[in-house]
């Protein structure tokens, strides 16, 4: 099994992506080892993605340690997401109180840590601000050689959704994305280029709910409330599944189709702020410093997405 560690703002996608790593301990032959979940300030504050991914663990039923990481961005002032994820970050389910809390010690700290140990192996699934892999890369130098990769949910190489230019988990903390790009680290990323081809309209979200288990309904629950600021927005039927992109190529990467490029962040303080301008058709010779995914199979994605799920009892 891969080795991975999951850093995300949950976050409805993030939780998602969540769920779905985590499936794969129900299952005889898991492909993924999931190390820890590490958390980030984001979509809400801090307390609040922590508090969400301890609710994800306890539905999981899996035992998997959690960190809280950076709560705020390294430069730049903290932006929220509360008009597309509600105040608690995961609005739509009743959340209940976790009954566990997470582990003492920073994000950054487990991923330098793990990374030490398993040099060469661990996989970082980052679905958040990037703050987290920065203080890591940056407190820990010797690491971002033995980090096996990068996947990245986050940027675009077209429009942005936080401004014309940019995406929230880059504008979220460009200076971090900044460091991560130029560490020399193999990057993966997921920008809404790619995740805007995966609506959950109402039949998709249907096909979770027939799953007729918790874990299937808490998943119907939170698309449903996740569709909301995505028809008011785009009038799509149905909210953008970004996150989980991560996870699915790691399970599943023929479902997907990418090209290397050079992506470089823009750092300036004007309208293009935190875009992530990627070099699709090579203009610049700059070397290439991600792998950027630019096609999916979308059925094939939610049909992974729901086949997984359904693995909980
Ligand atoms: C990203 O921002 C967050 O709202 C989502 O969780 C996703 O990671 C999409 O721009
Ligand atoms: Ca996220």
């Amino acid at each position: 099994a891969q080795p991975v560690i999951l850093d995300g703002d949950p976050g409805h996608d993030d939780a998602i992506n969540f769920l779905l790593a985590l499936s794969g301990s129900k299952s005889a032959s898991p492909e993924l080892e999931v190390l820890g979940l590490t958390t980030v300030f984001g979509n809400v504050s801090l307390d609040r993605t922590t508090r969400n991914a301890l609710i994800v663990r306890e539905l999981s039923g899996v035992d998997v340690p959690i960190f809280a990481g950076a709560d705020r961005p390294l430069v730049r002032g903290r932006i929220s997401a509360e008009a597309v994820h509600g105040a608690s970050g995961m609005d739509g389910p009743d959340l209940p109180t976790p009954t566990r809390g997470a582990e003492a010690g920073h994000a950054a700290q487990l991923i330098i840590e793990t990374v030490r140990a398993r040099p060469g192996e661990v996989t970082l699934v980052p679905t958040g601000p990037l703050t987290n892999l920065a203080l890591a890369f940056r407190l820990a130098p010797d690491i971002v050689p033995m980090v096996k990769q990068v996947v990245w949910m986050g940027g675009s190489t077209d429009t942005g959704n936080w401004t014309p230019a940019a995406e929230f988990n880059a504008l979220a903390d460009p200076h971090a994305a900044q460091i991560v790009f130029t560490s020399g680290v193999p990057l993966t990323m997921f920008g809404l280029n790619v995740t805007h081809q995966a609506i959950a309209h109402p039949a998709r979200v249907a096909a979770f709910r027939a799953l007729g288990t918790r874990v299937g309904e808490f998943a119907a629950v939170l698309l449903e409330f996740f569709a909301g600021h995505h028809r008011e927005r785009y009038g799509w039927d149905g909210g953008a599944l970004h996150d989980p992109m991560t996870v699915a190529w790691l399970l599943r990467p023929e479902l997907f189709v990418s090209r290397p490029m050079h992506v470089e962040m823009d750092l300036t303080n004007g309208p293009s702020a935190g875009r992530t301008v990627a070099d699709v058709w090579n203009v610049t010779g700059q070397p290439k410093n991600a792998e950027v995914v630019t096609g999916v199979d979308a059925d094939g994605f939610f049909t992974l997405l729901v086949e997984r799920l359904g693995r909980y009892p």
